[in-house]
């Protein structure tokens, strides 16, 4: 089915998103294992899953569209040196994520396009869930300390 041609720009948008936001997560998680912290290891490897989810559902719904998915580009990857800064990137990372959904189903709404919607609410909702879990731990190295809270993330 042939899509509106603002939707499909759009999903190409959140496609690239998803990819850069994989290729940080993916590198985070694997700094995170080799300091030995196994539990961010794993935390942060799992949303590296779950936005390759969403680059999926993207790229079946742009071909869909009848659009072309990019998957050659990717915008700035930015590395944290340590735990504080990575998660500081990845948390600038998923509100941006956020405010592209929003953007697009404003736009999905315009064209008329409720299934386009619908994905792209059900993504919202991960990434909303990514934000939370963000905030969790820098409420934790606020009441913690950094230190000890790294000390809790040794064992996965
Ligand atoms: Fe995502
Ligand atoms: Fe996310």
């Amino acid at each position: 089915m042939k899509g509106d041609e603002r939707v499909v720009k759009k999903l190409d948008e959140l496609l690239c998103d998803e990819l850069t936001a994989i290729m940080q997560y993916v590198v985070h998680a694997e700094m995170c294992a080799n300091w030995g912290y196994q539990r961010l290891h794993q935390a942060v490897e799992m949303r590296a899953r779950q936005e390759m989810h969403h680059a999926e559902k993207l790229i079946s719904r742009i071909l869909f569209l009848e659009g072309t998915p990019t998957v050659s580009k990717l915008n700035q990857v930015h590395i944290g040196a340590d735990v504080p800064q990575q998660l500081q990137a990845d948390l600038e990372s998923e509100q941006q994520a956020v405010r592209m959904y929003n953007e697009a189903i404003h736009l999905a709404d315009e064209a008329s396009d409720a299934a386009t919607r619908d994905l792209l609410e059900s993504i919202v909702k991960d990434e909303d869930g990514h934000v939370d879990w963000l905030e969790e731990q820098f409420d934790q190295m606020a009441q913690l300390g950094v230190p000890l809270y790294l000390s809790t993330q040794t064992r996965a």
